[in-house]
C-alpha cells in the first residue's frame, strides 16, 4: 500500500553535465565520500549509483526539508561521465532517470556536453533542475560553508553578487534559447514547466540544502503524478560491473530501475556469446550513501526493490557483460525474456570494418565510448569486444592488412598470460590505458611515428 514506505519506488536522479563541471564532487559532498579523488585521469568513465536516504537529505537540507512532509524513502543518484566520448552512458543514465540534475560550471556556462545533456532530457521528457556550480570561484566571494544560498547571498559584496548574477542570467538565457523557461529556483512555482536554477558550490557546500530541497519537491510531485509504476513486478536493471567477490565468484553490480528481485529468482543477463540464465544465490546491498562502485561492505538481504543499487551473486556469471541488461523471470517464458535481452544487446553493437584495430574494453559503455573516440580519430575497428585480452584477440589483430592496424587497444582490461606470449611471438602491438583519451592519443602518436 502507499502508506508502506517500502512500497514506494525510490526515484532515480541522474546527474548530467559537461566534463569537470563538478558532478562527482557534488555527489561526494552529499554522500560524504571522496570518489572523485580516486578517479583515473580525474574523469568519470562509468555510470555510478548511490542510494541517499531521506534522513541524510533532511540533515543536509536543515530547516529547508521536514522529513515528515515526504513519503519517499530517499533518492537513488546516478553519476554519469561528462567526457565527450561517453555519449551512450549519458543517454543511458538519462533514460533511466525519473528526474535529473544538470550541473553547469557557472563560469564556463553552456558547453557541448551541456547541450547534449539537454537534448537527452528533452528527448526523454525528464524533469530537471540546474545546479549552477562553483559559485565560490566568483571574484570576491565570501564563502559561507554549507549555508542555504539566500543566507550566503546576504553575506556577499555588491560586486560579487553582481558578477554571479551576470553568469546566472547568461545561463538562464542559454536555457531559454534551448527552449526552456528558466529562473532562479526561488521564483519558480511549478518545477515541471519551469526550470529552477540553483546556485551551488560543491567546494563550500553553499546551496546544497537548496538543491536537495528542490529535488525532493520535484520527486514528490513526480511520484504523485507519474508513479503508477508497479513496484512488485519482475526486476529490470542494468549491469554496472562484473566483479569477483570472495565466496561468491563472479557477481553483478546492478542498477535495478524497475520491479523487485528476490533471492532464488531466475534471472537472464546479457553474456558475451548468448544471454545467461541463472538463479540468484544472494542479494547484497551497499550501505546507505555508498557509491556501489567503491563499496566494500555489503549487507545481505532477501529482496531489493527499485530503484536501488544491488550486487547479485549467482552461478555462471563469468561471461556476463557490464552494460548489459538483466531481467528477472517471473511468470514469463524464459525464452521470451532471453529474446528481449538479445534484442537490447543488439542495439548496442559497435560498427566494424574490413580492416582496422582490435578493441577490448571492460564494459559495453566504455566499448561504445572507445568506438566514438576512434571514429572521431578516423581509426577503423576490425573487432570490438568486452573482456580481457585473450590469445584469439592477438590472432585476429594479426590478420589486419596494414601494420598500423595490427594493434590491440585495451581500455581498463587485463592481458591474460597466454596472450602475453602470443603478443611476444607475433609482434602485434598492445596499447593499454585506463584513461580513454590518453589511449587514443598514444595510438595516434604511434601511427604518426610509423608514417614518418
Ligand atoms: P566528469 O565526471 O569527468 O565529467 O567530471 P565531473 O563533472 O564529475 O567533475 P569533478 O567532480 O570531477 O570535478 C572537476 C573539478 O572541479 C575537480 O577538480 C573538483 O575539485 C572541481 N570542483 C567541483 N566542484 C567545484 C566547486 O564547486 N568549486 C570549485 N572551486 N571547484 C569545484
Ligand atoms: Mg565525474
Ligand atoms: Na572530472
Amino acid at each position: 500500500s502507499a502508506a508502506d514506505p517500502g512500497a514506494l519506488r525510490t526515484p532515480i536522479v541522474a546527474v548530467l553535465g559537461h566534463v569537470d563541471h563538478g558532478k562527482t564532487t557534488l555527489l561526494d559532498r552529499i554522500r560524504g565520500s571522496a570518489v572523485q579523488e580516486g578517479e583515473a585521469g580525474a574523469i568519470t568513465q562509468h555510470i555510478g549509483a548511490t542510494a541517499v536516504p531521506l534522513e541524510t537529505i533532511s540533515e543536509m537540507a536543515g530547516a529547508l526539508v521536514d522529513p515528515t512532509d515526504f513519503d519517499l524513502p530517499g533518492l537513488l543518484f546516478i553519476d554519469t561521465p561528462g567526457h565527450h566520448s561517453f555519449s551512450t552512458l549519458r543517454s543511458r543514465g538519462g533514460a533511466l532517470a525519473d528526474i535529473a540534475v544538470l550541473v553547469v560550471d557557472v563560469n564556463d556556462g553552456f558547453q557541448p556536453q551541456t547541450e547534449e545533456a539537454i537534448s537527452i532530457l528533452k528527448r526523454t521528457g525528464t524533469p530537471f533542475v540546474v545546479a549552477a556550480n562553483k559559485i565560490d570561484t566568483t571574484p570576491g566571494w565570501n564563502p559561507q560553508e554549507g549555508e542555504p544560498i539566500q543566507k550566503s547571498l546576504e553575506k556577499q559584496s555588491e560586486r560579487a553578487t553582481s558578477r554571479l548574477n551576470e553568469n546566472l542570467y547568461e545561463l538562464i538565457g542559454d536555457l531559454s534559447s534551448a527552449g526552456f523557461s528558466a529562473d532562479f529556483y526561488w521564483r519558480v512555482q511549478d518545477f515541471q514547466s519551469n526550470i529552477g536554477v540553483v546556485p551551488v558550490s560543491a567546494m563550500t557546500m553553499e546551496g546544497i540544502p537548496d538543491l536537495l530541497t528542490v529535488l525532493m519537491g520535484l520527486s514528490q510531485r513526480y511520484m504523485k503524478e507519474e508513479m503508477s509504476i508497479d513496484v512488485s513486478g519482475p526486476g529490470v536493471g542494468t549491469v554496472l560491473e562484473v566483479k569477483d567477490e570472495r565466496g561468491f565468484g563472479a557477481t553483478l553490480d546492478v542498477v535495478l530501475y524497475d520491479g523487485v528481485v528476490r533471492e532464488g529468482d531466475t534471472i537472464v543477463v546479457g553474456g558475451r556469446d548468448d544471454p545467461i540464465v541463472t538463479e540468484v544465490r544472494a542479494l547484497l546491498q551497499p550501505r546507505p550513501n555508498a557509491e556501489i562502485r567503491t563499496e566494500k561492505r555489503f549487507e545481505r538481504v532477501d529482496e531489493v526493490r527499485a530503484a536501488a543499487g544491488v550486487k547479485i551473486a549467482a552461478p555462471d556469471l563469468d561471461e556476463a557483460m557490464s552494460g548489459a541488461p538483466v531481467r528477472v523471470v517471473r511468470g514469463d517464458d524464459v525464452d521470451a525474456v532471453k529474446e528481449e535481452v538479445r534484442k537490447e544487446l543488439a542495439k548496442i553493437e559497435v560498427d566494424t570494418a574490413e580492416d582496422g584495430v582490435v578493441v577490448k574494453a571492460d564494459t559495453l559503455g566504455s566499448l561504445e565510448a572507445m568506438a566514438n573516440a576512434l571514429e572521431e580519430a578516423e581509426v577503423p575497428i576490425l573487432r570490438a569486444e568486452v573482456g580481457d585480452i585473450a590469445p584469439r584477440d592477438v590472432t585476429v589483430a594479426q590478420t589486419a592488412n596494414e601494420e598500423k592496424h595490427q594493434v590491440i587497444l585495451g581500455f581498463n582490461v587485463d592481458v591474460l598470460p597466454d596472450a602475453e606470449d602470443a603478443l611476444d611471438r607475433t609482434g602485434v602491438k598492445l596499447f593499454d590505458d585506463d584513461v580513454i583519451y590518453q589511449l587514443v592519443e598514444e595510438y595516434d602518436e604511434y601511427v604518426e611515428e610509423l608514417e614518418r
